[in-house]
C-alpha cells in the first residue's frame, strides 16, 4: 500500500439518467467521426482485443476481454487517438499554426509531440514535478521541448494555458474548463475510435460485453466511452465502472458532491496517467449520466493487475501493462477481493456468466518502474 496515503479506498453507486444532455460539447463530440481520419494515418492498425479465458475462470466470470492499447502506433498508449484528431481539425481550420502546447502526466504529451511532428509542427509540453525522467525522455524523443514545473498536474494545465496565450501557441489540452471546450471535445471524439474497434472485434467473435471497467484521470476517456455506449445502446448499454487512484479521486469526489469538485487527495500514486485532481467539464455530464459505479483503489491493486497480465494464468497470452493501463483490471481485482468492496459484485451483478471488458490504456511507459513491479512478490493483501 502507498505509505503516504491519507485517504481510504471508497466507492459510489450512481443512478445514471442513461441519456446525453446535448450540451454544446456533446453535440460537437457527436458530430465528429474520427475513425475515418485515423485509418488514413501511416501504419494505422486496430489494436487487438485479447481474450483471457483462464484468468476469467480464476475469477469465476464468463469472459474477460482486454483491448490492448500498448500496440497503438509506436506510442504504447491510446492517447494519440485524441491528440492526432484534435490537431488535424485545428490545422484544417488554421494551417498557419506553428507550435502546439499541452500539459501532461506523460502519454498525452508524447501523443501531442508525435502528432505535431507528423504535421511538421513544433510542440512544447509541460509536465508536473512527479513525471519520471523516462517519460520526459519519451516526449523529447518525439521532438518536443519539455518544461517541468514544480507543481501538480492541475498546476501544469494552468501553466500551459498561460504560456500558450503569452507565446501565441495553440493549446491542445485533454481537459475542458469554462471557455475551453471545443478542443477537448475533439480529443474525446478521437478516443471513440478504440470503442468502435472493440465493437467490430466483438462482432467477429460473435460476442458481447455486460460490464466495462474504465480508468479515469480527468474523465475524457471514460466520457468518450460513455458517449459511445449511450449512442449505440441507450439504456441497454453495458454497465460502466470508473476506477481512480485513492489520492486522485476527482470523479468519485464529484459524484459524491453532485457537482465538479477537486479531490482532496495528496496526488501520491504510481498511476501517473490518472493522477489528476479535477474532472474535465467536457466529460462531467456524460460521466454523471452514464456511470453505474465509481471506485478508488490503492496502488497495490494496479501492481497486482500488472503481474496478473505479465505472469499469465496457464496458456493465456502475456500482456504488458503500465500502471495506469492495468488500473481497470485492478479495480475489478479489488472488487473481487477487498471486503470493503466485495458487495459491489452483487450490486453490479458480476456473475459466472458475465462478460467483462478492460482497456489496457498503456503498455510499458516507464521501464524501470515496470521492472520493479514485476519483480515484487505479491506478499499477501493490503487489508
Ligand atoms: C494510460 C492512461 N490511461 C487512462 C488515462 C485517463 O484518461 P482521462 O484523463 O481522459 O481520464 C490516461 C490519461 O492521461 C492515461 O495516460
Amino acid at each position: 500500500m502507498n505509505k503516504k496515503s491519507i485517504k481510504k479506498a471508497s466507492f459510489y453507486i450512481n443512478t445514471p439518467m442513461n441519456r446525453r444532455t446535448n450540451t454544446d460539447k456533446e453535440i460537437t463530440l457527436a458530430a465528429h467521426d474520427a475513425f475515418r481520419f485515423h485509418t488514413t494515418l501511416p501504419n494505422y492498425k486496430a489494436t487487438p482485443l485479447i481474450q483471457l479465458p483462464l484468468l476469467a475462470k480464476k475469477y469465476n466470470i464468463g469472459n474477460l476481454y482486454i483491448k490492448d492499447e500498448s500496440y497503438r502506433f509506436d506510442l504504447t498508449a491510446f492517447k494519440v487517438l485524441g491528440a492526432s484528431y484534435a490537431i488535424h481539425i485545428l490545422l484544417e481550420e488554421k494551417p498557419s499554426i506553428s507550435t502546439f502546447c499541452t500539459a501532461t502526466d506523460g502519454n498525452h504529451g508524447r501523443a501531442v509531440a508525435w502528432a505535431a511532428k507528423l504535421f511538421d509542427k513544433k510542440a512544447v509540453v509541460i509536465v508536473p514535478r512527479d513525471t519520471t525522467p523516462l517519460r520526459i525522455h519519451a516526449i523529447e524523443q518525439e521532438g518536443a521541448t519539455v518544461i517541468q514545473v514544480d507543481g501538480t498536474y492541475d498546476y501544469a494545465c494552468q501553466f500551459a494555458a498561460h504560456i500558450s496565450i503569452e507565446n501565441n501557441w495553440e493549446l491542445v489540452q485533454d481537459m475542458a474548463w469554462k471557455g475551453y471546450e471545443t478542443i477537448p471535445a475533439h480529443i474525446m471524439a478521437g478516443y471513440t475510435t478504440l470503442f468502435r474497434e472493440i465493437t467490430a472485434e466483438l462482432a467477429s467473435l460473435s460476442s458481447s460485453i455486460d460490464i466495462v471497467f474504465l480508468q479515469a484521470g480527468v474523465g475524457s476517456f471514460a466520457g468518450a466511452g460513455i458517449n459511445y455506449y449511450l449512442d449505440m445502446y441507450g439504456e441497454n448499454r453495458p454497465k460502466i465502472i470508473i476506477v481512480e487512484p485513492i489520492e486522485a479521486d476527482a470523479i468519485l469526489t464529484s459524484l459524491q458532491n453532485g457537482k465538479i469538485k477537486t479531490s482532496n487527495g495528496n496526488s501520491e500514486t504510481i498511476m501517473a496517467g490518472l493522477n489528476c485532481g479535477t474532472p474535465s467539464l467536457g466529460a462531467w455530464n456524460l460521466l454523471k449520466n452514464g456511470i453505474d459505479a465509481s471506485i478508488s483503489i490503492e496502488d497495490y491493486y494496479t501492481e497486482k493487475a500488472i503481474r496478473e497480465l505479465y505472469y499469465p494464468t496457464g496458456s493465456d497470452p502475456r500482456i504488458y501493462a503500465g500502471e495506469s493501463g492495468a488500473a481497470g483490471l485492478a479495480g475489478f481485482i479489488a472488487i473481487m477481493n477487498d471486503p470493503k468492496l466485495r458487495h459491489l459484485q452483487e450490486i453490479l451483478t458480476i456473475t459466472s456468466s458475465s462478460s467483462i471488458l478492460f482497456i489496457n490504456t498503456e503498455g510499458i511507459t516507464d521501464y524501470n518502474s515496470f521492472q520493479q513491479i514485476i519483480r515484487k512478490n505479491d506478499g499477501g493483501t493490503p487489508f
